[in-house]
Formats: C-alpha cells, structure tokens, sequence
C-alpha cells in the first residue's frame, strides 16, 4: 500500500477479530469510512481456530447483512444439545423450549474469512501486520492510533477509535488510571482443544460431567470432530499425548448403552484458559471497547464470539446516528446497553462452568450440589428452557438503534 495509506479517517478499528470485522462491515454498509489495524498476517487470523457455536442473532445479523451466503450454505444448524452424567445422555430440546430458535455451528475462523474477503473485495481498508503501538488523545476530538507497518511506525488520526484487539490488545491501556474498573474470576482449570479428522460421533453437541473432569464433543463439519477435555489449569499440551485425549474423551464422554466415539488424526490442538473477565465502562473519551478486549467469558457457554458480535451492533448503531445528525444518546448508552446483555452472558457462562467442571477442591458436599443441579435441568421443563434459552442466545430489549 506504500505511502497512499490512509492516514485520517472515521472509526479506527483496532483488531481484525469477529468484533472489528463485523464493526466494519455495520460501518460500511451506512456509508462510515473505517480503517481495520491486524497485528497478525491474513493467514494467521484465518487459520486461528477457536469458538464454533454461533447464536441465532450472530447468524442472522450476518445473513441480513450480506456476508451469510457460505454460512448458510455450509453451516449446521441444532435444534438440541445434549447433556451426559452418570452414563446417560438428557436432551435438552431448543425447538421445544426456545421459540423455534436454535444454533449454528460454523467456525469462527470461517466467519472472519467471509468478512475479510467482503472488506477487501470492495477496497476496504484492512492492513494485516498493523500493530498498534498504542492509541492517544481519547479525551480529545481526534483520538490517534500509533502503529507500526512495513517497518515504520506510523499514526491515524480517528473521529473516534474501536478498540478490538481482544484480550493482549494495547487500546484498553489508553483509558487513563483508575478509569476504568475490572471484575474477574480465574478457575482452576482449563480447555484442552482438540480438531480432529473423523465424523462426528454424535449429531449434536454433548457436554459431558464425569468424576474425571467435563468433556464437550462438538464438530465442524460431516467430516471433523471438535472436542474438548477439561484439564489443569498449568497443563502444557506435552502432558497430552494423542492416547491420553483420546482415553480421557471415551472415559468421559462413555455411555451405557454401547455409544462409541469414533477416532481420528488430530490435526490441531491448543490449550485455552478459563476466566471470567468484565471491565467496565466499555468507552472512555473517543475510545469506544468491544469484544474480549473488555470482557472474557469461560468458553462452556459458548459465547465469546457471539458477545463480541453484539457489542458492535450496538456501536455502530451509536456511531451511525452520531456521524448522521450529531445525536449522541445512543453512543453515551453503549457501555450501559451493551453491559447488561455482558452480565447476563457471564452469568449464564459461570453457571455452566460450576455445573459441568470438576473443581480440584471440590468436596462431597459440593459434588453432591452439582448433581442436584444436573438432575433439575434435565428434570424440569422451566430450568432446561432457562438453559435453552440462553444458550440460543437471550432477546433483550436494545435501545432502538439504525443498524
Ligand atoms: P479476537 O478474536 O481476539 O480479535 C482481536 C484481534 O486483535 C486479533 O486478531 C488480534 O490479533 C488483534 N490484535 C491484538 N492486539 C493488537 C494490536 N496491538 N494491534 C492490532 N491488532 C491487534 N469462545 C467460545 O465460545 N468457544 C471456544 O471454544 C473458544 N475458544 C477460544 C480459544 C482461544 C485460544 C481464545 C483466545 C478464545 C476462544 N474463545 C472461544 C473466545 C472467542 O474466540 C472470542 O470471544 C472472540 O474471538 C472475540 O472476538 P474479538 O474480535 O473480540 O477478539
Ligand atoms: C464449541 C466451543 C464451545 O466453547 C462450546 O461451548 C461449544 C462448542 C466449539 O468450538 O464447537
């Protein structure tokens, strides 16, 4: 791109994840220039594997706004998920207990695919191997990026400036002292993540508790598997030699009635933390935070992804009506509006992390709870539906907005 780069613009948007992609494209599609800055190569950021469950919103925001078509086509969609302890395995029916709603499963790196090839087909600015060095002047009309690209470090001169660059991100540290506060909760245990090239063993998602620690078999495709064992909190992926997934997931995932897991070569692994963050306000001046860049979720709700795609619907709707006409009520109620679905989310989050996990300091007492807890979801139609219906992903009221 050589010296033409665009050096002012309206949004600076720092981080090419789902929350700045899809804060672009909003953007975009109401005439808002914005500049994305990725500190990753494209092919990094599309080869990063992570969530896979999109909520009915997420899916239909994407549909609606032109960037659904491969979705729909290759995405699957659940009407259920499961949920196995003692040997068994309990439905719980989203197409009975969630209005019809339900999930897709498509991988968020195919998300971020689809959305950069709309950013760059249309001439849009992304800038791969873009590090923000740091944002400035947020109290200001014109809040700067510092970056580096292609050797030198460079600025751009913002309206206002998105800080999604997730959780390593540098834009919340622009938010002076004491600004902004952090709520959080570190668990004694994390993910061990596995892709591997086998058909799904089962048609729908199945969250496993067992006295071994919890499991999740997932998938991407007819053809992948997604799973996942709960392990350590310190574990490196040398401690977890393919026999020793595999004979944790069968352990964990076995069912009396002869079900089997099918097994196949693993063609990726990683080991993901479990925490609980939120920090808050979301906005400080011109700064406006969005994504993992102000709040974490424990992965068991399968919502990291879908929160970030709801903090920028709010954003651009706020930002649409302030570059329009000059209103700003919507802006100054982005942290407010965007906070409760984020408690919500967290709630629900830290609940069936409590319910599903094995707590290395867990007593009798408290396995004997997490039983009671199982058996009520599975047991009675008002608590599986309180699951459902966050799980699809909760309808709250949103201040009204244009986007
Ligand atoms: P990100 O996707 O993190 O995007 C931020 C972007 O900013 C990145 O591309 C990063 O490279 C870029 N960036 C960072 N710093 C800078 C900088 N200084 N300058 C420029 N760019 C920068 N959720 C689930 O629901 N299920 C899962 O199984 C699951 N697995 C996960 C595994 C891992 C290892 C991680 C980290 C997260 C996982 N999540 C999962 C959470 C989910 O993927 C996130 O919630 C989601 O990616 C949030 O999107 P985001 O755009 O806010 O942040
Ligand atoms: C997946 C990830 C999750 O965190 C979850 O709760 C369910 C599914 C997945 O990667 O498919």
């Amino acid at each position: 791109m050589g010296e033409e780069l665009v050096s002012r613009t309206q949004v600076g948007i720092v981080g090419a994840g789902p929350a700045g992609l899809v804060l672009g494209h909003l953007l975009h599609r109401e005439g808002i220039d914005a500049v994305v800055l990725e500190s990753r190569s494209r092919d990094y950021v599309e080869r990063r594997v992570r969530a896979g469950v999109l909520e009915q919103g997420t899916v239909d925001l994407l549909i609606e706004t032109g960037v659904g078509e491969r979705l729909q086509r290759e995405g699957i969609v659940h009407h259920g998920i499961e949920l196995r302890f003692d040997g068994r395995g309990h439905r719980i029916p989203f197409d009975e207990l969630a209005d019809g709603r339900g999930i897709t499963i498509y991988g968020q790196q195919e998300v971020v695919k689809d959305l950069i090839a709309a950013r760059l087909d249309a001439g849009l600015p992304l800038l791969f191997e873009a590090e923000a060095l740091g944002v400035e002047g947020i109290d200001g009309d014109e809040p700067t990026i510092r970056y580096r690209y292609e050797g030198r470090e460079r600025e751009l001169r913002c309206d206002v400036v998105a800080g999604c660059d997730g959780y390593h991100g540098v834009s919340r540290e622009a938010a002076p002292a004491g600004a902004l506060t952090q709520y959080e909760r570190e668990y004694p245990f994390a993910w061990l993540g596995i892709l591997a090239e086998v058909a799904p063993s089962t048609e729908e998602l199945i969250y496993a508790y067992h006295e071994n620690g919890f499991s999740l078999h997932s998938l991407r495709s007819p053809s992948i598997s997604r799973l996942y064992v709960q392990c350590d909190a310190g574990d490196e992926l040398e401690q977890w030699p393919d026999e020793r997934i595999w004979q944790e997931l069968h352990t964990r995932l076995a069912r009396d009635d002869g079900w089997e897991l099918e097994e196949g070569p693993i063609v990726e692994r990683t080991i993901a933390p479990m925490r609980s963050i939120v920090t808050e306000p979301m906005q400080h001046g011109r700064l406006y935070l969005a994504g993992d860049a102000v709040h974490i979720v424990p992965a068991t709700g399968a919502k990291g992804l879908n929160l970030a795609v709801a903090d920028v619907r709010v954003l651009a709707g706020g930002l649409v009506d302030w570059f329009r006409s000059g209103n700003e009520r919507l802006l100054e109620l982005y942290s407010a509006t965007c906070l409760r679905r984020v408690w919500q989310t967290q709630n629900f989050s830290a609940w069936m992390t409590a319910m599903l996990h094995r707590y290395p300091d867990a007593d009798d007492y408290q396995l004997r709870l997490q039983r009671a807890q199982l058996d009520y979801v599975c047991r009675s139609r008002a608590a599986a539906a309180s699951l459902a219906e966050q799980y699809v992903g909760l309808e709250l009221a949103q201040t009204k907005s244009s986007v």
